[in-house]
C-alpha cells in the first residue's frame, strides 16, 4: 500500500487506513454520494474506480453529487457500469453526456453557486450519505487540506454521515496554503460575506472536518486526469481584438477602471484563449474573480499582467499542469481557492463587478442564450457558474463563433432551441465578425445590432429577412416572431444537415 503517514499529522488516524475496496464497501445502492472536485481537478479516483469494480459484479447505483465536472475515474467509470441514478451539478464526460442523453441517468443542471446550499437546506430530500474528499492531508486536529480543487467539498463534509478522505500522493505539497475555506451560515443567520477584493481571505486554510467524522482514509497516487484545450485558432483571436478594443472605449469613456474590473472568464477552449489574448492588450494590474483558473491565465501571470486570480478549481490542459507544477513557487501566492460557494457567488459578484465572459452554444436575435442543449435536446455539459455571474456581472459578455459545423449552423438564430440565459442578463454579444452592445436597447432594436455586428455573412440576409416577416406579421410586436417558423432553422439542420436554405 503507498505510504500516506507521513501526510496524516496525528498518529491516532493511521488505524483508519484501508483500500480502496474496503473503503467503496461502505458505499449502499441509492446512496447519495458527494465528492471533491471541480472540472477534472481534485476529485477522488482510487475509491470511486474500487466502486465501478463493485458495481460490475453487483449492479446497483448510486446519486453522484459533485462540485462540477470530474475526471474519467469517477464519472466515466460509474457511468459505463450504469452505476449513477442521479446526477448533479455540471458534467463535461463525453461517457456520461451519452448516458444522460440516452435517458439512463437523471441529470439535474443547477447552479454552481446554488449547489452547497441547497444540500444544506436540505432540498434534494436527503443529506449526503458519504462524502469523499480528495486530500493532500489530514491535519492533527482531522482537518482536510484539499488539492487542486475547493468546489462543494466543504458543505458535503459538514452534511455527511460518513466521510472517506482520500490522500492522494501524487498532489503536491507545495499546494498547502492556497485554500480558503468558508461557508456562510444559512438564513436567517447569513452574515453579509465579507470579501471585497479578489485577494482577500475570509476563511481557513482547511475544510473543518475532526478526527471522528473520518470515517476511513484512502491512499492514492493517480494525478487528475487533464483535459487538452482546444487551439487558439482565428475566430478566438478575433474575439479578443474585439473585446480589448471595446474594453479600451469603456476606459475612454469612464465606465471602467484602467485596470479593469475583476474578469471572470468561463470553461472550454473559447473562453480560454480569449483571457490569453489579453496579453497582447494594454491593460496591467488585472484581477481574476472567477471558478476556474485556465492556462489563459498562467499567460496573464508570465506576462506580468495579471496581479492575482481568485477561483475554486486549477483547470489546467496537460501542459498548464507542467507548467503550473514546476512553477508553482512563482503563482501559489497569487491565486486562492474558495468553496464555489463563493467563488461564484452573486453577492459577492455584484460587489466586485465582476466583468462575466462566458460562451454560449447559441444565442437569438433577441439575446436570448443557450449554454447547453445541442438542437434544443441534447445536453452539452451544463449551465455551470455562467449563470451565477451572467446575472450578477459589472458587465455581461456572451462569446460565441458566428458558425459551427463549418458553417452548416448558424449560432445566431431566430429563436434559441434551449435558454439559460434570457434577453434580460446580457449587455454584451462577441463573435468573430464583431460586437453587439445591446445595453439599452428594446428587443427590435437588440435583433439589429445582434444580426448586423455579430451575424455571419453566409446568414445575415436569413436572419433580416426572418426579421422584417416577423414584424409585419405581428403588427411591430414588443419582440416579433413568426412561431411556426421560429424554430425551422433547427428542424431544417437535422433534418439536411443545414441551416442554409
Ligand atoms: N450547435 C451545435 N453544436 C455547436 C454549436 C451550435 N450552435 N456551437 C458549438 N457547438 C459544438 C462545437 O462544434 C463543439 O463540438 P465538438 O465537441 O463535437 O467539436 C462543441 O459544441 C464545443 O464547442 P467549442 O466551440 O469547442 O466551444 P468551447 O469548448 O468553448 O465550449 C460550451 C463551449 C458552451 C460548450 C462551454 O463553454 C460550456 O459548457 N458552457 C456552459 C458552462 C459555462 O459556461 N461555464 C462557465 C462558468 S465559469
Amino acid at each position: 500500500m503507498i505510504d500516506i503517514k507521513g501526510r496524516i499529522h496525528n498518529p491516532k488516524l493511521y488505524s483508519k487506513i484501508v483500500s480502496a475496496e474496503e473503503a467503496a464497501a461502505l458505499i449502499k445502492p441509492g446512496m447519495n454520494i458527494g465528492t471533491s472536485g471541480f472540472t477534472p481537478a481534485g476529485y477522488p479516483k482510487a475509491v470511486p474506480l474500487a466502486l465501478a469494480e463493485r458495481i460490475k459484479k453487483e449492479h446497483f447505483q448510486i446519486n453522484l453529487w459533485t462540485g462540477a465536472s470530474v475526471g474519467p475515474e469517477l464519472d466515466g467509470a460509474l457511468a459505463n457500469v450504469d452505476g449513477i441514478a442521479r446526477r448533479m451539478p455540471y458534467q463535461t464526460s463525453g461517457d456520461l453526456r451519452k448516458s444522460i442523453n440516452a435517458g439512463k441517468i437523471n441529470y439535474i443542471d443547477q447552479h454552481l453557486s446554488h449547489m452547497a446550499q441547497m444540500v444544506r437546506y436540505g432540498f434534494f430530500k436527503g443529506k449526503v450519505d458519504i462524502a469523499i474528499v480528495e486530500a493532500l492531508g489530514i491535519t492533527e486536529e482531522g482537518n482536510i487540506i484539499p488539492t487542486t480543487s475547493m468546489g462543494n467539498s466543504a458543505s458535503f463534509v459538514k452534511d455527511a454521515d460518513m466521510v472517506i478522505v482520500e490522500v492522494n500522493t501524487a498532489q503536491s505539497l507545495e499546494l498547502e496554503g492556497m485554500h480558503d475555506c468558508y461557508i456562510p451560515l444559512d438564513p436567517p443567520y447569513r452574515k453579509a460575506i465579507p470579501i471585497e477584493k479578489p485577494n482577500d481571505r475570509i476563511g481557513t486554510a482547511y475544510i473543518p472536518c475532526g478526527l471522528d467524522k473520518i470515517t476511513c482514509i484512502v491512499p492514492c497516487d493517480k494525478p487528475d486526469t487533464a483535459r487538452p484545450l482546444g487551439a487558439i485558432d482565428d475566430d478566438a483571436r478575433a474575439m479578443s481584438a474585439h473585446l480589448i478594443e471595446f474594453l479600451n472605449e469603456e476606459i475612454k469613456q469612464g465606465r471602467m477602471p484602467k485596470n479593469l474590473l475583476p474578469l471572470q472568464s468561463g470553461v472550454g477552449s473559447v473562453a480560454n484563449a480569449v483571457i490569453s489574448g489579453l496579453v497582447n492588450s494594454p491593460f496591467e494590474h488585472l484581477s481574476v474573480y472567477t471558478e476556474v483558473i485556465q492556462d489563459g491565465m498562467l499567460d496573464l501571470f508570465d506576462a506580468n499582467k495579471l496581479d492575482f486570480a481568485s477561483g475554486t478549481s486549477l483547470t489546467l490542459s496537460p501542459d498548464g499542469q507542467k507548467r503550473f507544477f514546476d512553477n508553482i513557487g512563482k503563482y501559489r501566492d497569487k491565486i486562492i481557492l474558495r468553496p464555489t460557494e463563493i467563488s461564484n457567488n452573486p453577492e459577492i459578484a455584484r460587489r466586485l463587478g465582476v466583468i462575466a465572459m462566458n460562451t454560449a452554444i447559441e444565442f437569438d436575435i433577441y439575446g436570448h442564450v443557450n449554454s447547453t442543449h445541442i438542437m434544443g435536446s441534447k445536453l452539452m455539459n451544463g449551465i455551470g457558474g455562467s449563470g451565477d455571474y451572467a446575472r450578477n456581472g459589472y458587465l455581461t459578455i456572451f462569446f460565441s463563433s458566428s458558425v459551427a459545423k463549418n458553417g452548416a449552423i448558424s449560432s445566431i438564430v431566430p429563436m434559441c432551441s434551449h435558454i439559460d440565459h434570457t434577453e434580460h442578463d446580457v449587455d454584451l454579444f462577441v463573435t468573430e465578425r464583431g460586437v453587439a452592445d445591446v445595453r439599452g436597447l428594446s428587443p427590435k432594436e437588440r435583433a439589429r445590432v445582434i444580426i448586423n455586428n455579430c451575424a455571419h455573412p453566409d446568414y445575415k440576409p436569413m436572419l433580416l429577412d426572418y426579421l422584417e416577416r416577423a414584424e409585419k406579421a405581428t403588427k411591430f410586436a414588443q419582440s416579433p416572431h413568426i412561431l411556426s417558423e421560429a424554430l425551422s432553422w433547427h428542424s431544417r439542420f437535422l433534418e439536411t444537415g443545414t441551416m442554409k436554405k
